[in-house]
């Protein structure tokens, strides 16, 4: 049996390192400097501060943030922002770009319509979200109040190789479920989201990154907890933070940068990852069916289905008696999803590949051999 922690596949909350959960572990009890539990240090005293301006000085080095960049780290999830971008940022008479690409992106295309108009600039739809847009096919405006579109569909498994949108238009991203997977060319953005339970830490923060232009912008009166501005004027400690998914959060950002080397070191590696699963499946002569197109293939969610679908709960059962963790596909398309996130290592990939080979071999009869 294997280490399930090591063979956690889960598309979010995700795995974290062995390294952290260790360390949170021990701190769950007492903090060495302080001699007291994690979980019931003030968010007011000198350490909890140092811990957010570690961690907003580490997310500037490792996406070389300029000083027009604000970093504020805010609760209500990504969900939250889906909200909170237009009610701060789309005129009541304006109109914004939207990309419809899969389930997440289609979820952030309620919320604006409450506060302005929407432009559905591109929508998947007819494809099943299986393949993203090409730039000619994108009907954009350029007039628009912002342009948003999700950088990796985690349901669907998509993720965009390009940057979509217009230069000078207000570029925003939702990088829920790639965030710090590679390099961000952070000079093509103004506002990017993400939250943390994929490839940072716990869930319970979200981190927004955003220019100095776009908090000039506000569009209305908001209330409070809903105003960027305020977040960064009290340095992200406006109300009670979530003290435990920051400081986890810490040092998930210590390990990417001190033990993997940085975003390019992580971006191989998760490019490795990947196309050892998405390789399993390619050569399997059919019997594993990748869902997303291959050029839109996300390097972090791979998706894919059984030929045989009756197969497909038998796989699901084999992986969870071998140690294999979250692995059962969205409940909207249902299949599998093998999420590789930073924290999982390259053998827990080939680990995998293991099980969709013996699993194969076991159930290929009656299959045709082309050889
Ligand atoms: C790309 C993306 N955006 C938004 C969300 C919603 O996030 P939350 O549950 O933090 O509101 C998710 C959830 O998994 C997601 O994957």
């Amino acid at each position: 049996m294997l280490d399930r922690n090591s063979h956690n596949f889960s598309a979010g909350p995700g795995a974290l390192p062995d390294t952290v959960l260790e360390q949170l572990s021990a701190e769950m009890l007492s903090v060495p400097e302080l001699g007291v539990s994690l979980l019931g240090i003030s968010h007011r005293s000198e350490w909890f501060e140092s811990v957010v301006l570690e961690v907003e000085e580490r997310l500037r080095n490792l996406l070389y943030l300029t000083e027009d960049w604000n970093v504020i780290l805010m609760q209500g999830g990504s969900s939250l922002q889906f909200g909170m971008i237009p009610m701060n940022l789309l005129p009541a008479k304006g109109s914004a770009d939207y990309l419809r690409t899969g389930y997440w992106s289609g979820r952030s295309i309620a919320d604006p319509r409450l506060f302005g108009s929407i432009n559905l600039a591109w929508d998947g739809e007819p494809w099943e979200f299986r393949r993203l847009p090409r730039t000619e096919e994108l009907q954009l405006n350029e007039q628009a109040a912002y342009f948003h579109y999700v950088s990796n569909e985690t349901v669907e498994g998509l993720q965009f190789q390009q940057i979509p949108g217009i230069d000078g238009v207000t570029r925003i991203c939702d990088m829920s479920s790639d965030f710090l997977s590679r390099p961000i060319a952070i000079k093509n953005y103004d506002l990017i989201y993400a939250h943390a339970q994929k490839n940072l830490g716990p869930a319970g923060l979200t981190i927004v990154l955003i220019r100095d232009s776009l908090l000039e912008r506000l569009q209305r009166p908001v209330p409070t907890m809903l105003d960027y501005r305020n977040h960064r004027d009290h340095q992200s400690i406006f109300n009670t933070p979530p003290t435990f998914a920051i400081y986890a959060t810490l040092l998930v950002l210590r390990w990417l940068e001190n033990t993997v080397g940085g975003l390019r070191t992580m971006e191989k590696c998760n490019k490795r990852k990947a196309m050892k699963v998405y390789g399993m499946v390619d050569e399997s002569d059919g019997f594993y069916m990748g869902r997303a197109a291959r050029d839109d293939r996300s390097l972090m969610n791979v998706c894919f289905n059984l030929e045989d679908k009756l197969l497909e709960p038998i796989f699901l059962q084999e992986a969870t008696k071998q140690g294999f963790e979250g692995l059962k596909g969205h409940r909207s398309i249902g299949g599998m999803r093998a999420s590789l996130y930073n924290a999982v290592s390259e053998s827990a990939c080939e680990d995998l590949c293991e099980l969709m080979t013996n699993f194969r071999i076991k159930h290929r009869k009656g299959r045709v051999q082309k050889w």
